[in-house]
């Protein structure tokens, strides 16, 4: 559904659609005002902003199900935050971050993610022990464009702190699955992997760095570059992935308490019904994981957006950003990647029913539009001053699976209803009216 030019404006090309290009130059043609939304982000529209809604209303009700309150924080920040959190060996805060200098001239940066915000807030809020907080907006990063990824992109997320129970991060990850699979996502797949702890890290690293440099000349650029300020992240690379088959990875590299942690997350996830593949090359694209990483894939996606979602477990992170230390673990999905994944499906009705208007009976109708508004429906109306017939187009364009009729039935407390699959038609009476339509 994300890529439906027609209700998703996308910044593609340079203004000369249509224009001198084709025709040689040879045209005058006035400037057109450049009316795109910038490189990288989109205007969502009706009716694919339909399905955005039934995510993001999905996404509020398996949070809250799972206890999770709603926190909210700037969507900027001070931009230490992010080269402190996220780490600066990351790409996020190497080549993506909006940073700039505000009029009081701080340096200050458009969040590229919720973690270190949710963490900076907690820790300024003062809170002791354990804590849940979902929360859900857009994240901005400098990225190549493409379907899937955006510069600005939404996602949501939660943050368990102040718990290193490994039931948390069993939880974490059955609500990113349960999300996805209530959404009808294809092919779901969570994909699980343990990265130690800090002090296990050192060592493994010198192993890793050591097979590297022994393969140095097979590796990629990207790869080479990577090594040099960040080692774990090239077992990511899709390139260099069939040169690495026997690369040392993190899981073979746990400390006792680490691994006993990871065995537990996998049994608290059978015990959950969340089927898992563990996918010990999984190293995430933050610094700040300790411990349980993992990933959703899914969908129609091509290889380079194929994570809908991810996480993990960060116990470094808020001693990182100069608090006290504060396990934590979390997650975010990507609802631009989600809406792409759920594919062309036809977005459910916005609206239950839609009124038409015959001439004279105006007050009737607007009466009875705003008493089915207070049942609970979802209703609209067409102008009652134009024609039938074009209000019954507009009750055609409105998707609403039932339109309903004031005219002169309204006289014996009757309205007509006209189911628009298959043409039925019906007089219900207008006391049963909002009962018959939900
Ligand atoms: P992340 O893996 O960087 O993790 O982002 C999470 C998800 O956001 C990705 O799996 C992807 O679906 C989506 N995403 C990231 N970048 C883009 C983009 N440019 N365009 C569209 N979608 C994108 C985090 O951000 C962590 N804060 C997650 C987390 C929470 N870890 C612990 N708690």
């Amino acid at each position: 559904m994300g890529t439906r030019g027609s209700t998703r404006t996308r910044n593609h090309n340079p203004g000369l659609a249509g224009g001198g290009a084709g025709g040689g130059g040879r045209y005058h043609r006035p400037p057109v005002p450049n009316l795109r939304p910038p490189k990288g982000t989109d205007d969502v529209l009706p009716p694919e902003s339909r399905t955005w809604r039934q995510v993001l209303r999905a996404w509020d009700d398996w949070s809250e199900r799972f206890g999770y309150e709603l926190v909210m924080t700037p969507l900027f920040e001070a931009t230490d935050l992010f080269e402190r959190g996220v780490g600066e060996s990351t790409e996020v805060v190497r080549k993506q971050m909006y940073t700039f200098e505000d009029r009081g001239g701080r340096s200050v940066t458009l969040r590229p993610e919720g973690t270190a915000s949710v963490v900076r807030a907690y820790l300024n809020a003062g809170i002791q022990g354990e804590w849940k907080g979902a929360y859900s907006g857009p994240m901005f990063r400098y990225e190549r464009p493409q379907g899937g990824r955006r510069r600005q992109f939404w996602q949501t997320g939660v943050e368990h702190l102040g718990t290193e129970r490994p039931t948390a991060d069993a939880e974490v990850i059955e609500l990113g699955y349960r999300f996805l699979v209530d959404l009808g996502v294809p092919g779901v797949e969570v994909q699980i992997n343990s990265l130690g702890d800090a002090v296990d890290r050192p060592a493994y690293v010198a192993e890793l760095t050591a097979y590297l440099e022994a393969r140095r000349d097979q590796l990629c650029a990207d790869s080479i570059e990577t090594m040099a300020v960040n080692p774990l992240r090239v077992l990511d690379c899709k390139t260099c992935a069939p040169i690495l088959g026997d690369a040392p990875t993190p899981d073979q590299h746990l400390g006792t308490e680490a691994a006993e942690a990871y065995e537990e997350v996998k049994a608290r996830l059978a015990a959950a019904d969340v089927p898992f593949v563990e996918a010990p090359r999984l190293v995430r694209g933050l610094d700040y994981y300790t411990r349980t990483a993992f990933e959703y894939v899914g969908g129609e996606l091509d290889i380079a957006q194929v994570a809908l979602g991810g996480g993990g477990r960060y116990d470094g992170l808020a001693e990182e950003i100069g608090g006290r230390r504060v396990p934590g673990v979390g997650l975010a999905m990507g609802i631009d990647r989600i809406i792409v994944a759920l594919g062309e499906a036809i977005p459910a009705a916005a609206l239950d029913g839609f009124v038409v208007t015959v001439a004279g009976r105006n007050a009737e109708s607007a009466g009875l539009v705003s008493q089915l508004r207070r049942a609970g429906l979802r209703v609209d109306a067409a102008d009652p001053e134009r024609s039938v017939k074009s209000q019954f187009k507009a009750a055609d364009r409105s998707g609403a699976p039932t339109t309903i009729v004031v005219g002169d039935e309204w006289d014996e407390g009757l309205v007509r209803t006209k189911r628009m699959a298959d043409g039925t038609e019906t007089d219900i009476e207008i006391q049963e009216l909002a009962a018959w339509l939900s």
